[in-house]
Formats: C-alpha cells, structure tokens, sequence
C-alpha cells in the first residue's frame, strides 16, 4: 500500500473492479479499497459474484437440471433411476464457483498491479486536486490516502420493510435465500421482482409450494404487456402462484413458522410458511462511504447524484453501478466503470443508456432491450410490431422448448428497430442481437434482408421482423 495513488475505487464489485483493472491498463497507479469478508476470507467481486449473479444461476442451473432429468427425459425416451437432490452438495458446487470467480478477480487485480485494499474506504474531502479517502483495514491502523481521482463503486444493498423484518433464519433476503440446507415445503415471497421469480423458481423446481405477493396490479410491469402476459402464463403453468395487487400488512414467526397476513382489495388474507423470501428491491449504499463535509451531493433517493459520464459534483470524483441513477445490473455498473477511467484518462467513451439489456433468468429466460410498445407509444413514436411465437420455431420444437414469443418494435416512419422482447429459451442472448442492430441503427427491413441460420431460435427474430410487415412465413 502506498500513501498516494493516482487512483482509488472505492469498492471491489463488478463496476470497481473493472475500473481499477482499465485504470491500470491505462497506466495508473490504482488502489481498490473493499471491506467485503464472505464465508470468512476478504473477497473481491462485490455482491454480483459473492450473494447475486453468479451464486444464483448456479442454483438456477442445478435446479433446471433437477427438474429437467427428473420430468423431461421420458419424453425423449430416457429412463434413469429415482432422481434425488443433494442440497448440501448443490450449495457446495455454487460456492465452489464463487470462489474461483472472486479469488480470480483477486488475480487479475494483481496481474495488473492493482493493490487490493483489504477495508473500508471513506471519501472525507474530493472537493481540492489532492483527494482525501481514509482507509480503514479489517486489520491494523486506519489511514489517510490521497489521489488524483476517486470512483465510487460502493454498490446496493436490499430494501427491508417494516412488516417482514428479516431474522437471517425463517425471513430472509436474496442472501439468506441462496442458504436454505434443504427444500422448505412452503416457500412465500415477497416482491416478484428479477430476485423473487429467479429464486422462487429455483426452490419450486426443486419441489417448495412457492407464493409471490406483489404490491402492484400489473406483473412485471416494466416489461411489453405482450411479454409479461407470457411469462405470468408460464410461470404460473410451472407452479408459481403469483398474487398481484397483494398488499403485505405482516409477517411473524410464530411456532417455527412464518406466518403472512395480506390485505387483497380491502380483503385479509393469512399463509403460512417455512421460509419467506423478502425481495422487494435494493438501495444504494452510502453508508460510511462519504464522510460529512466530503462534498458528494446525493439526489432525494439517496444515490450519489452523477451526470451522463458518472462525474459527480466534484472535479476528478465519480460514481458508478448501483450507487447511481439507472438499472441495478452488473453490465451496466462494468460499462460505467470503464467509462469513467476512460473519461478520466481524456476519451470520449459514453454508455448508451438506451441499450442496455435485460434478463431475468428463469426458464424460459425474460429478456428485453429498447423500448417497449407501450413506452414508444408513450414518447409519440407511430409504432410498428411484429411478433413470432416459438411453437412454430423448428428448433425450439426439437429442444422441447415450443413456447414464449419474441417481438420487435419499430418506427413506423423511418422502420428503425426500437427495442426487441422476448420470452423465449435463450431469450437473453438472442436480445443482444437487438441491441446491436438498434447500436448500429438498424431498421425492420435490416432484419429482414438478413440470412438466419437454420434451425436455430435466431430465426424467430428474422420471422418477428417479416411479420411486422405482415410478411412471416411460418405464422
Ligand atoms: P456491488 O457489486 O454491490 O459491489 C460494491 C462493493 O463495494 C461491495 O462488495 C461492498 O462490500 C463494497 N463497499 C461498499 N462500501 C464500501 C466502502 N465504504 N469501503 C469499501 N468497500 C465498500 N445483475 C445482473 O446484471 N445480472 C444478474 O444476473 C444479477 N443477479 C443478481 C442476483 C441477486 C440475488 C442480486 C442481489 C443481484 C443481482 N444482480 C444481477 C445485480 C448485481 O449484483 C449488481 O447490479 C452489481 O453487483 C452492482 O455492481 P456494483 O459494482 O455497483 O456494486
Ligand atoms: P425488483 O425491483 O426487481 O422487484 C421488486 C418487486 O417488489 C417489484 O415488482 C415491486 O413492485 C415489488 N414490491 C415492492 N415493495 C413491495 C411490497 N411491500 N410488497 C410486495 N411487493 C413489493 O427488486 P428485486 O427483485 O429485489 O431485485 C433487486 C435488483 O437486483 C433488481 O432490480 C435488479 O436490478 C437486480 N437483480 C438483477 C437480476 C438480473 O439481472 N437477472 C437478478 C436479481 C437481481
């Protein structure tokens, strides 16, 4: 460690990291400072790789599998003995993956000479030339360290409300859910977010009653309407029993259950469950990130305030990932990070905040990129859509996977492509070829004139592309 860097990223997730190896690349002397200790060794990585992204689709992976050789595999003529599924074993293989991705993150920071602060860090003055960042380590004496630049890369915590305080053992947050030692019989969730479908279909796969309460009227309401109708309909077909308009008004422990009351339109409801999942969004965290008197300005939310290129209110000190405006996504906080390291260094790199992609991993995955129908109606665009169902897609017959849709949106004037949608298998890589037709401008006929290959489920975007012109083969 030394006293002075040209650099310091508060924070060791997936924006931080990425910005302290590209600062590096770039020939800066870089600190990252992260106070994170997970299942006991300090860990890099951030809440992505250790309690979010990869933790969970290692379960969604295991339990997809579970599920798939236990209910499909007689339909293409397989028997295998009785399916069993070691949850203590499961648990193992996901941490086993975390770590080799967090102690790898360790070695790419290393490679790059990047020290690897191994504490907390609090900006306590980014307002001179010389930054103020005190240091202090999950061992020894505390310190003060000063740079040229400082990022903030301190990421997001989970929302807790009131009336389903969590205890780490019956109510629990996306971090508790990663832990259950075995399969609750019944399983409540609060919020069908991204982490209450994901988790909730992990446990159900492996054979929990799952109920997910929404406080909404709508379900998923930040995806197209045609889309979501689709997922609800799926998801409910796997055994999801989605409630929406559901208001939780209490959730107790009471004799080793958690016992749920919800106010339905006007009407009390009472479940009762093993364990209860509360996942009704994060916030940022600021938390002993910004001493008083450091001069970050904060919006009303509590995010630290940023323009377009992560560039606070303070020369030289910028914000990235969930610590600020936009999606919660690990994509996004990476593009962020190394785009404020490039802005740094004197390029001209900005994220296009208009592509960046969703997913929901469930199966089949919900993905999206753009806009969707009803927000290009909204900003006034004239809209054209086309759509294509998977039961008519070769390839997605072949695989046992004949359902969901996927759907483009276009400019009805000028044909450019707007935002592509899809419930689909897959449905997350097949919406970056969206994101690069609307990254290149791309109109409909684009996607039309183009060749797909056969058989794949690619073809069901060229198919959804004919068919806002009314022009689909196979529909
Ligand atoms: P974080 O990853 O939160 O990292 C911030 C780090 O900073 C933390 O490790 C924290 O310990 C450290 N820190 C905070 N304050 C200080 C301080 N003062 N000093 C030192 N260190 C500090 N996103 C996706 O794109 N795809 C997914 O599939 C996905 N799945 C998810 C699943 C779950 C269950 C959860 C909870 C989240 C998921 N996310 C997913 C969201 C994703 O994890 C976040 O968007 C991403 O981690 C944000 O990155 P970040 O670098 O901004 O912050
Ligand atoms: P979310 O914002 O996705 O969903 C929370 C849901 O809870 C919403 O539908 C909301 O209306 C509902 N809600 C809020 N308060 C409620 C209440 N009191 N009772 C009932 N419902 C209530 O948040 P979630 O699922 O917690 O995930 C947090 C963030 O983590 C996501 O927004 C996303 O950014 C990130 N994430 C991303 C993943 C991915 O990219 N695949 C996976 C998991 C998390």
């Amino acid at each position: 460690m030394k006293n002075s860097y040209d650099l310091v990223v508060i924070g060791g997730g997936p924006g931080g990291y990425e910005a302290a190896i590209r600062g590096a690349q770039l020939g800066f002397s870089v600190a990252c400072i992260e106070k994170r200790v997970h299942k006991g060794e300090p860990a890099l990585g951030g809440t992505c790789l250790n309690v979010g992204c990869i933790p969970s689709k290692a379960l969604l992976d295991s339990s997809h599998r579970y599920e798939a050789t236990k209910h499909e595999l007689a339909d293409h003529g397989i028997t295998t003995g009785e399916v069993d599924i070691d949850i203590a074993k499961m648990l193992e293989r996901k941490d086993s993956i975390v770590k080799g991705l967090t102690q790898g993150v360790a070695g790419l920071l290393k490679g790059n000479g990047v020290d690897w602060l191994q504490g907390l860090g609090t900006l306590v003055d980014g307002k001179g030339a010389e930054k103020q960042v005190k240091f202090t380590p999950l061992e020894g004496d505390e310190a003060t360290i000063t740079a040229k630049y400082v990022i903030l890369a301190a990421g997001s915590v989970p929302i807790e409300i009131p009336v389903a305080k969590t205890d780490g053992e019956y109510i629990v947050d996306s971090t508790g859910a990663l832990e259950f030692s075995e399969v609750p019989k019944r399983l409540g969730v609060i919020g069908a977010g991204v982490i209450g479908l994901e988790l909730g279909s992990v446990w159900r796969r492996l054979g929990a009653e799952v109920v997910v309460y929404e406080a909404l009227p709508e379900f998923l309401a930040a995806a197209d309407k045609d889309i979501s109708k689709e997922a609800a309909k799926l998801l409910k077909k796997q055994g999801l029993d989605i409630r929406v308009d559901t208001k939780v008004t209490n959730a107790e422990v009471v004799n080793g259950e958690v016992v749920v009351t919800t106010d339905v339109k006007g009407e009390t409801q009472t479940d009762t469950f093993d364990k209860l999942i509360v996942c009704v969004g994060r916030r940022a965290y600021s938390e002993k990130l910004l001493a008083e008197g450091c001069g970050i300005e904060l919006t009303e939310r509590g995010l630290v305030a940023v323009d377009d290129q992560c560039k606070t209110n303070l020369d030289g000190v910028y914000a990235i990932g969930d610590l600020v405006r936009g999606p919660m996504l690990a994509h996004k906080a990476m593009e962020e990070g190394m785009m404020a390291v490039e802005r740094i260094h004197g390029e001209k790199a900005q994220v296009n905040y208009d592509t960046i992609i969703s997913v929901i991993y469930t199966h089949p995955e919900i993905a999206w990129v753009g806009l969707t129908e009803q927000a290009a109606t909204e900003q006034g665009y004239e809209v054209k859509t086309g759509s294509f169902s998977l039961s008519a897609n070769g390839r997605a017959l072949a695989q046992g996977e004949g359902v969901g849709l996927i759907k483009v949106v276009a400019d009805a004037k000028t044909d450019r492509l707007l935002g592509m949608h899809a419930v689909c298998v897959g449905a997350g890589d097949i919406v970056h070829q969206g994101m690069i037709a609307m990254e290149f401008v791309s109109s409909i006929e684009d996607l039309q004139l183009m060749t797909f290959a056969h058989p794949t489920v690619s073809e069901a975007v060229h198919e959804a592309a004919l068919s806002a012109d009314g022009r689909a083969i196979h529909a």
